[in-house]
């Protein structure tokens, strides 16, 4: 217990730390690397007439795939993922 409650309390702060931060690019590159390139790679995130034209609509977008290919994310993996191809790809303002 002596050293079970200072991991406990080292980890929660983790976490909430992680809330107040608003996204987590690299946990959204990972789960895009991880989950997103058996149906297209990112030539279609920078193809001349991609679908996708704002950053809300980004969101939108990576939520249609990841529940077409029956993931179980949460909102905040969608922002994260959709943060990371936004910083990376689309480069939308906020
Ligand atoms: C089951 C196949 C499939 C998987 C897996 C998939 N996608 Fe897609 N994705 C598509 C299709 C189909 C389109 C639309 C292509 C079109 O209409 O030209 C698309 C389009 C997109 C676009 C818009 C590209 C543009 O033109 O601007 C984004 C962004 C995107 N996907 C993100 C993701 C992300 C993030 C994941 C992982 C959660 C993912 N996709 C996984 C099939 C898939």
């Amino acid at each position: 217990m002596n050293k079970i409650l200072p991991t406990l309390l080292t980890a929660l702060l983790v976490l909430a730390s992680n809330q107040v931060s608003a996204f987590d690019v690299a946990e959204g590159e990972s789960l895009v690397n991880g989950n997103c390139t058996s149906c297209h790679g990112s030539e279609l995130y920078t193809r001349k007439n991609r679908l996708v034209s704002s950053r809300p609509g980004l969101s939108k977008q990576v939520k249609r795939c990841e529940l077409a290919l029956g993931l179980t994310w949460f909102d905040e993996d969608v922002e994260n993922a959709a943060e990371y191809l936004n910083q990376r790809f689309y480069r939308f303002a906020k």
